[in-house]
C-alpha cells in the first residue's frame, strides 16, 4: 500500500474549493508517455497552475501501471527541480470501470479516482460509486462519479448518443454515493470528431465550421440543485484547426475534425465546472509536430529530434489552455 501523500501528491478537495470560489477550472491532462508528462509539468510550473495528471485504463495497459505511477512521483520532483517548491499535482484515474481497478489505483498511490458507472442503470451506478467512495475515503483519496452519457468512441469509452445528465437525479446521486465531484453530460464528447459538419454553421469571417453551443441549461439546473458542488467536464478538447491543418498538410488524413469552441469552455470554467479534461488536443499537437519533422527531414532517425519538437508543441498547447481558456495560471503559490 502506497499513500499518495508520501509521494508529494494532493487530492482534489481543496483545489476544487478554490477553483469554484475563484471562477477558474483545473486542467486535467491525460498522459501515456514521458514527453507528455514533461510538457504538462513544465507548463504547469511556468504558469504557476495546479494540475491533474490523468491516467486511463488504456494508458496503464500501454505504458505499464507501475511505471506510470513512478513517473507521476518523478513529476513531483521534476516540478520542484523546475523551481516550484510546493507543486499541487493530483494523480487521477480517468474512467475507472470497476471497483477493482479503482482499488488498485488507490493502493498504488493515486490521489483521486474516477468511477465511471454512467453506462449502468442508475441504481447500479449509485451502488458501484458508493462502494468506490467507501474504500477511497479511508485513504483520503477523492472520487469523481459520472451521471449522463457522453457520445464518442475511444479505446475504453464508447457510446453512440449523448444522454444529458438529468438534474433531478444529482442530489440523490451525490448524497447517496458521497462522491467528491460529478462529471456531467452537456454536449461534449470524447475524441476529435465531436460534431458532424451538418450540425455546424460556417463562420463567414473565418470560413471555419462552428458547432452548436453546449447545453448550459443543464449545467445551470445542476448547479441550482447542488450549489457549490464540483462539476467536471469530459471531452473538452477544442481540436485546434492549425494542428489539424498541419497534420493534413504533412500526409495525415483527418477529415472534418471538430471540437468544443474555446469560448464555451471559458464560460464553463467560470462556473462550478472546476475540472476540464483534455486529451485529444495533446494527441493532435504531438502528431502534428512529428509528421512535420518526418516530411521536412526524412533523413532524421533520432527519436529525440521528432519527440523533442512534439514535446515543445504540447507544452505550448498546455500553456495556452491554462492561461487563455481555464484561467488557472497564477493560482499556485510555488
Ligand atoms: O476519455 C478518455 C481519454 O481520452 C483516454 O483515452 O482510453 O484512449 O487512453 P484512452
Ligand atoms: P477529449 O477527447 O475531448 O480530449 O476528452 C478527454 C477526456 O474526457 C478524458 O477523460
Ligand atoms: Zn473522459
Amino acid at each position: 500500500m502506497v499513500n499518495y501523500k508520501d509521494l508529494g501528491l494532493v487530492n482534489t478537495r481543496e483545489m476544487f474549493k478554490k477553483a469554484i470560489k475563484g471562477g477558474y477550472a483545473i486542467p486535467a491532462f491525460n498522459f501515456n508517455n514521458m514527453e507528455q508528462l514533461q510538457a504538462i509539468i513544465a507548463a504547469a510550473v511556468e504558469t504557476k497552475s495546479p494540475v491533474i495528471l490523468q491516467v486511463s485504463k488504456g494508458a496503464r495497459n500501454y505504458a505499464n501501471a507501475t511505471l506510470l505511477r513512478y513517473m507521476a512521483q518523478g513529476a513531483v520532483e521534476y516540478a520542484k527541480e523546475l523551481g516550484c517548491a510546493h507543486p499541487q499535482i493530483v494523480l487521477h484515474l480517468d474512467h475507472g470501470d470497476s471497483f477493482e481497478l479503482c482499488k488498485d489505483c488507490v493502493d498504488m498511490g493515486f490521489s483521486s479516482v474516477m468511477i465511471d458507472g454512467s453506462h449502468l442503470p442508475y441504481e447500479e451506478n449509485v451502488a458501484l460509486t458508493k462502494k468506490v467512495v467507501e474504500y477511497a475515503h479511508k485513504y483520503d483519496v477523492t472520487v469523481e462519479g459520472e451521471l449522463g452519457v457522453l457520445a464518442g468512441i475511444e479505446d475504453e469509452v464508447s457510446a453512440e448518443h449523448h444522454t444529458y445528465t438529468n438534474p433531478e437525479e444529482v442530489i440523490d446521486f451525490a448524497t447517496r454515493t458521497g462522491c467528491d465531484s460529478l462529471a456531467i453530460s452537456i454536449g461534449t464528447s470524447h475524441g476529435a470528431y465531436k460534431f458532424k459538419p451538418e450540425q455546424c454553421h460556417v463562420d463567414p469571417a473565418t470560413g471555419r465550421l462552428v458547432p452548436p453551443p453546449l447545453e448550459f441549461s443543464v449545467l445551470d439546473a445542476v448547479m441550482e440543485k447542488l450549489p457549490g458542488f464540483p462539476i467536471v467536464l469530459h471531452g473538452s478538447s477544442s481540436v485546434p484547426q492549425e494542428e489539424v491543418d498541419t497534420i493534413n498538410k504533412y500526409g495525415g488524413k483527418l477529415e472534418a475534425a471538430i471540437g468544443i469552441p474555446e469560448d464555451q469552455l471559458r464560460k464553463a470554467a467560470k462556473s462550478a465546472v472546476c475540472k476540464i479534461n483534455i486529451d485529444s488536443d495533446s494527441r493532435l499537437a504531438m502528431t502534428a509536430a512529428v509528421r512535420k519533422v518526418f516530411v521536412e527531414k526524412p533523413a532524421e532517425f533520432d527519436p529525440r529530434k521528432y519527440l523533442g519538437p512534439a514535446r515543445d508543441n504540447m507544452k505550448k498547447l498546455y500553456e495556452h489552455k491554462i492561461i487563455n481558456v481555464l484561467g488557472s495560471a497564477g493560482k499556485l503559490d510555488c
